[in-house]
């Protein structure tokens, strides 16, 4: 939530700071767009633009009143917590004296405090927010030595709650302090950079430096110097960052979310590649955990939030069957407030895109807090909840752009699914001798799930004959269940329908009130292969068919029964096992809400009131 990005070059000053930053803010909108600002510092000075809405109000504005050269300047894109979204509570935010800039990400807890000082002393605020108190706080802490790091270490030790706050008092340095909330430093040749993930300077260097918990750092154009809160020393972690900049064009398609929808089959390709071999064996090598300790865990429980749970949600069944060890799933945000059972026997694996979700990472926290090892399901190298894992497992889907997550979710499945086999593996459990026939299967289905793409203009014809709908079902079994809330998920974020998941046996315990003539009812069946999983769907099929329900079934191909119930049927591949139909049953629910949204004239990559990543609790 919220995007930053600081720069500090060489001189001559020109416009390169103001483009590097401007650039890394578009590449960095996902993580709000309730308005965006910028501040230069050059030769004339410190200027600073901020405007309410989209980046492109601020373009706009800077279009019209140009800033003056400079070497140094930082930038924010808001998505708001402390004031509404107006021009006023953008940031930047400028101190009370004009001596320094400050962005945030994050909420600082004891600002009611920290706002009296400055009450006491009479200085003013223009805003609403907790970083205008910051940002006079620190021109208090540099008055007093003019070191702009000691003073940001300063103000940091003092603030309470989750906060990056970047900050700019001149034109050769922008200094910034983290806790928890996301910042990563970017090594370039003659200058250098700050952002809330790697998006903010993917193209001009792939050199990163992540930054560990109560850390402060200062960038110039030659230096980098790490510390923590007391200006001790600190190390950052080098590494390479190896996204490119091909994930930040949407490459012809219309939107990002129809770029990553057709990127699902590379995402699975991607999690797969160098973690199988042809003799069907696994290679989790960076499963850093003890053979023994995963050898003993008698319970897993992952946590996670929105998407990634329901991903949470097929592991469960597929890990369930495969190392006959339970599995819980839990809501990241009510994990650790329910006084939760999980000591060292407990692994928790924990599911992000971001890898800075915070419900999540505090959830990891009290895990490991009470003895659990916790191993991270997570995209995005250099983020927080990947460092404060125990292991971690990349899933390779590259950058997720759109804000409603879509080959994530196919990533997160496919890891899931290579954690199962490995642990079945590594544990020699009765079903063992699976593995490998397993393996084979998920190597087949990048192409099942380019079969499903294959077909989505038919979906797309039905979206765009539903678009006055208001209100849609989706049910499913089995690991068909956490599709329907995916399913019902993707349509409200997007297409601001109202829609719900339902385990299609819970219908009749309630939800059928609710089917009347009409009401477009999403199924997704499970194969024929298992009859007495298939007949049940189709008794729940029969039930909202004959109240008057307009029945879309998602089935495999040739299954004629489930057809005969519907008013329109979309395929997916014959053959695929059960507990991997997710990934082929989900593609035409994605493709629905984005048709539909699109239809509905929305923001398909940038649905309302959202943010891509979440981290605020
Ligand atoms: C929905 C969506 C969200 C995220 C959730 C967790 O399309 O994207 O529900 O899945 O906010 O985010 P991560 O995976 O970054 O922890």
């Amino acid at each position: 939530m919220c995007g930053i990005v600081g720069y500090v070059g060489h001189g001559p000053a020109g416009s390169r700071p103001l483009d590097v930053v401007l650039e890394g803010l578009a590449r960095l909108e996902y993580r709000g767009y309730d308005s965006a600002g910028v501040a230069v510092a050059g030769p004339e000075g410190m200027s600073a633009v901020k405007r309410a809405g989209r980046l492109d109000n601020l373009r706009a504005a800077l279009a019209h009143s140009p800033l003056p050269p400079g070497t140094a300047a930082i930038g924010h894109t808001r998505w708001a917590t402390h004031g509404g979204p107006t021009d006023e509570n953008a940031h930047p935010h400028v101190s009370f004296d004009g001596a320094v800039a400050v962005v945030h990400n994050g909420i600082i807890e004891n600002y009611p405090e920290l706002a009296l000082e400055l009450d006491r002393r009479g200085i003013f605020r223009r805003s609403e927010t907790d970083t205008e108190i910051a940002a006079h706080h620190l021109a208090l802490e540099y008055a007093k030595d003019g070191n702009l790091l000691a003073a940001m270490c300063r103000l940091a030790s003092r603030l309470q709650g989750s906060f990056t706050l970047v900050g700019m008092a001149g034109d050769s340095e922008v200094v910034a302090a983290r806790r928890n909330s996301p910042l990563v430093v970017g090594l370039g040749e003659g200058e250098n950079f700050l952002g809330s993930d790697v998006a903010a300077f993917v193209g001009s260097t792939s050199d990163a430096l992540e930054l560990g918990q109560d850390t402060a750092v200062s960038i110039t154009a030659d230096e980098v110097t790490v510390v923590d809160f007391e200006g001790r020393p600190a190390e950052g972690k080098r590494f390479e960052v190896n996204w490119d900049l091909s994930a930040a064009v949407k490459d012809g398609y219309e939107t990002f979310m129809d770029k990553e929808i057709h990127e699902q089959p590379k995402a699975v390709a991607e999690t797969l590649r160098g973690r199988t071999s042809l003799d069907g064996r696994l290679h989790l090598d960076e499963l850093r955990i003890d053979e023994s300790v995963l050898r003993s865990v008698d319970k897993i429980i992952v946590v996670a939030c929105g998407t990634a749970a329901y991903a949470g949600h097929v592991a469960k069944y597929a890990i369930e069957h495969w190392c006959r060890v339970p599995v819980e799933v839990e809501l990241a945000h009510e994990f650790r407030y329910r006084d939760p059972v999980v000591n060292e026997k407990t692994l928790v694996v924990a599911i992000s895109q971001s890898g800075e979700t915070m419900d999540t990472l505090m959830a990891i926290r009290h895990a490991r807090e009470q003895g659990s090892k916790v191993l991270a399901i997570v995209n995005t190298h250099g983020s927080t909840i990947a460092r404060e894992s125990d292991a971690v497992l990349y899933t390779h889907a590259g950058p997720e752009v759109a804000v409603a997550s879509t080959k994530a979710f196919i990533a997160q499945i496919t890891a899931c699914y290579l954690l199962g086999l490995y642990l079945s593996e590594l544990r020699g459990n009765k079903y063992v001798d699976e593995v490998a026939t397993y393996l084979d299967e998920l190597g087949k289905m990048p192409s099942r799930i380019e079969e499903v793409l294959a077909e989505e203009e038919q979906v797309r014809t039905l979206a765009r004959s539903m678009a006055d709908v208001t209100s849609v079902l989706f049910l499913g079994r089995h690991v068909g269940f956490p599709v329907a809330l995916e399913g019902a998920l993707k349509l409200k974020e997007l297409a601001y329908i109202h829609a719900e998941g339902f385990a299609a046996g819970e219908l009749k315990h309630g939800p059928i009130a609710l089917i009347e003539e009409g009401l477009p009812v999403f199924v997704i069946v499970p194969t024929p292969r298992r009859p007495l999983l298939h007949s049940k769907v189709i008794s729940n099929l029969q039930e909202v068919k004959a109240r008057g329900a307009r029945v879309i079934v998602i089935a495999e191909e040739g299954d004629e029964e489930a057809a005969s119930y519907a008013t329109r049927v979309f395929w997916v591949p014959r053959s695929t096992p059960t507990l991997m139909m997710p990934l082929v049953t989900v593609v035409p629910l994605q493709i629905f809400a984005c048709e539909l949204a699109s239809v509905k004239g929305y923001d398909v990559d940038k649905p309302r009131n959202l943010a891509k990543s979440v981290t605020v609790e």
